[in-house]
């Protein structure tokens, strides 16, 4: 291609990619699919990556990509980022009203704007020239870090600001002069946005199972989750965390003169807000929108704590100022908070399947939005030491739907002299062995192997639906078994007889048939979930599934040197030198030769299906995780055709480090192209 063609091709997939960002992240609308866009940006990439004096910083693929910062800039805000007065009871609001109504004069009622108030971490966005400038947390309100790069991954966050036209009526939604201004800013000005970074419920579950499932410390709420990814030193980190991001204020003059239509704004200009968002003329709007939106509330698939109601007309809102850090024309209309007080009657240690303690906290049973709650969990010694916590003492415990209640704060002032302070056990609680604490500081963890609470736990994932799926056996059951002797390990489950469950109190002879048979049934595994299985520390799904492509055998997965295990994609040291270790060690390799007894591994289904049946690949450059050999053994063992030369008739062309011509030819004939990790995505 001329260059001028490459730059126009450029300029077209950006738009086209933006066009589709913007339909996704804020218009909850998809035209194309996930794959269809990202070989989009695989292209634009690649022709990037041909025509470097061509990236912008505004490319769709600068989103990731930037190197891991030393540490976070502190970053002073152009104008102070505010918070706002905390109301929870309708009486409140009424006081609020009319102490508002008085100010203004003549008792005058103000048209009130109504949006969720989200509960994640407040961001300002600051864009110049309608490019993405700095992306900076708030801070203690005057000062904040400078996360830009971290921003940048959230693809809910236009790198560029565009106006978009309205896809139904494709006029834009604005007065003609706010168009102009805003226009104008676009070319040359600046422009700050305000909103906040969220992370979805289910993305918040999936990290902390995953997390759970690797040993790790959970998030204990999504707020946290959010702070915790942009405050990540490496993008690559906050970019895998899917966060999105809603847009609640504009600041800045481009001749609004509402709060509602700096929301029109914020939405033509390509930012998610609160859909719901509306103006009410009275109090019992307020209210009746509060009482919706409470009961909405659990699906809206992102966490709010509220309502924030501003004076919609900025004149008036401006002209009521600011009261110490909270402006008086807003408030934030809280929902009543699902927490309650109660007293710690004593904390206890829980050993994990890692070996990892976790204090729990003991708690005088108390209801809390409808559920009874006894324990709260106390995570770990640093968060033990934050809450200054007592046994005895009276607490606030707060619960977050489903999340598992932990507690907000010690009411230190309630203390009668009686309490007393709790420490980390020196042995572990349950085998009296040694505990150490973990690299970074935070987890502490028996280190005992032979421990019981860590070969029931383990026991207990073993069996789960992230180890075999054996379904019927619960860990009451597993622990009977293993208080009986019937069990110590995970091995002894297939040896079990019928005979020797039918004495065990909880069996009729009919279940202990079904739990027989059903542990029968997995005598056959794939060869990613028998290594999940195994329970390796910071072994998930995904890393058990990259172990299984790489070495399509649980012999050479054993017998790998460190390096092969730190060469596999996505393994790091860390993670390489755990598997390793696993492998080495006595009681592990009893293990597995006990259950190698009893269960047979079969490397991938797809490895006999059709699943690439009829598709031809072409294979160029050089791969990290398996030679171009393997690679086409692979595809063959599937039931796909390797060729050499790219041609119409080609389905694929994998592209690995330092692509030859087949690519260009790729693109000339529109092939799909894929990169190493796609193409063993595609393998799995
Ligand atoms: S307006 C003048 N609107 O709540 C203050 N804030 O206490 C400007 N928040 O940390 C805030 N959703 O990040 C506003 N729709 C919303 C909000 C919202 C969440 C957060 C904000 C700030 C805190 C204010």
């Amino acid at each position: 291609m001329a260059d001028k063609e490459v730059k126009d091709r450029i300029d077209r997939l950006k738009k086209t990619i933006n066009h589709h960002r913007y339909l996704y992240h804020v218009l909850d609308r998809q035209e194309i699919s996930d794959a269809a866009l990202d070989s989009l940006k695989h292209e634009l990439k690649l022709l990037e990556d041909a025509y470097p004096d061509l990236v912008t910083p505004d490319s769709p693929t600068q989103r990731v990509g930037g190197e891991p910062a030393a540490g976070f800039k502190k970053v002073k805000h152009f104008a102070p980022m505010l918070s706002l007065e905390d109301i929870f009871e309708e009486s409140e609001f009424d006081d609020w009203l009319a102490r508002i109504q008085k100010l203004l004069g003549g008792g005058k009622m103000p048209s009130l704007f109504v949006e969720n108030k989200f509960d994640g971490l407040a961001l300002s966005l600051i864009y110049k020239n309608g490019v993405l400038n700095r992306a900076a947390t708030r801070g203690n309100g005057l000062v904040g870090e400078d996360i830009t790069q971290n921003a940048r991954t959230i693809e809910a966050i236009p790198l560029k600001l565009e106006i978009h036209k309205d896809l139904s009526t494709g006029q834009v939604g604005l007065p003609s002069r706010i168009f102009k201004n805003l226009s104008a800013v676009l070319r040359d000005g600046t422009l700050e946005i305000r909103g906040e970074i969220l992370i979805n419920q289910k993305e918040f579950k999936r990290i902390n199972r995953e997390r759970e499932e690797r040993g790790e410390a959970v998030y204990a709420n999504p707020r946290n989750l959010a702070a915790g990814s942009v405050r990540q030193l490496d993008p690559k980190i906050t970019a895998s965390r899917k966060l999105t991001f809603s847009a609640y204020d504009l600041v800045g003059d481009v001749g609004q003169k509402r709060h509602s239509e700096e929301h029109q704004i914020l939405f033509a200009l390509g930012f998610r807000s609160d859909h719901d968002a509306k103006i009410c003329a009275d109090e019992t709007q307020v209210f009746k929108a509060r009482k919706e939106t409470e009961r909405r509330r659990e699906h809206l698939g992102y966490g709010i704590d509220g309502l924030v109601v501003t004076v919609d007309e900025n004149l008036f809102f401006e002209g009521l100022g600011v009261a110490g850090k909270a402006p008086r024309g807003a408030v934030a209309f809280k929902f009543p908070p699902l927490e309650a007080t109660t007293v710690v009657q004593d904390i206890i240690v829980q050993v994990g399947r890692t070996g990892a303690l976790t204090p729990v906290a003991l708690l005088r049973p108390v209801n809390i939005g409808g559920v009874v709650v006894s324990r709260a969990t106390l995570h770990n010694e640093d968060e033990i030491h934050r809450l200054g916590v007592k046994i005895g003492d009276t607490v606030i415990v707060g619960r977050a739907g489903d999340v598992i209640p932990d507690i907000k704060k010690t009411l230190a002032d309630l203390r009668s002299g009686h309490e007393r302070a709790f420490h980390m056990p020196k042995k572990c609680p349950v085998c009296e062995g040694e505990i150490k604490k973990d690299k970074d500081g935070v987890m502490h963890r028996c280190v005992n192997k032979k421990c019981q609470a860590r070969s029931l736990r383990f026991i207990y994932y073993f069996v789960s639906r992230q180890g075999f799926d054996i379904k019927g056996l619960g860990p009451k059951i597993i622990k009977a078994l293993f208080d009986a002797g019937l069990i110590q390990d995970a091995a002894d489950l297939f040896e079990l007889k019928e005979g020797d469950l039918t004495p065990l109190q909880r069996f009729a002879e009919k279940s202990a048939e079904n739990l027989i048979k059903s542990i029968a049934a997995k005598k056959e595994v794939e060869l990613a979930s028998f290594i999940r299985s195994l329970g390796i520390l910071h072994v998930g799904v995904e890393t058990a599934r990259d172990l299984a492509i790489r070495f399509r055998s649980l012999e050479k997965l054993r017998e790998a040197a460190l390096e092969d295990l730190e060469r596999v994609p996505n393994i790091g040291t860390v993670v390489a030198k755990s598997i390793f270790e696993w492998f080495q060690d006595a009681r592990n390799k009893e293990f597995l030769r006990k259950l190698l007894r009893h269960v047979s591994i079969k490397y991938k289904k797809a490895e006999r299906s059709k699943k690439l049946s009829g598709k031809v690949f072409v294979l160029t450059g050089t791969f990290k995780a398996l030679s171009r050999d393997e690679a086409k053994k692979r595809i063959r063992e599937m039931s796909g055709d390797v060729s050499e030369s790219v041609s119409r008739k080609t389905d694929f062309v994998v592209a690995g480090g330092e692509p030859g011509s087949k690519l260009a030819r790729a693109q000339e004939f529109g092939v799909k192209i894929l990169n190493e990790k796609e193409f063993l995505d595609m393998l799995s």
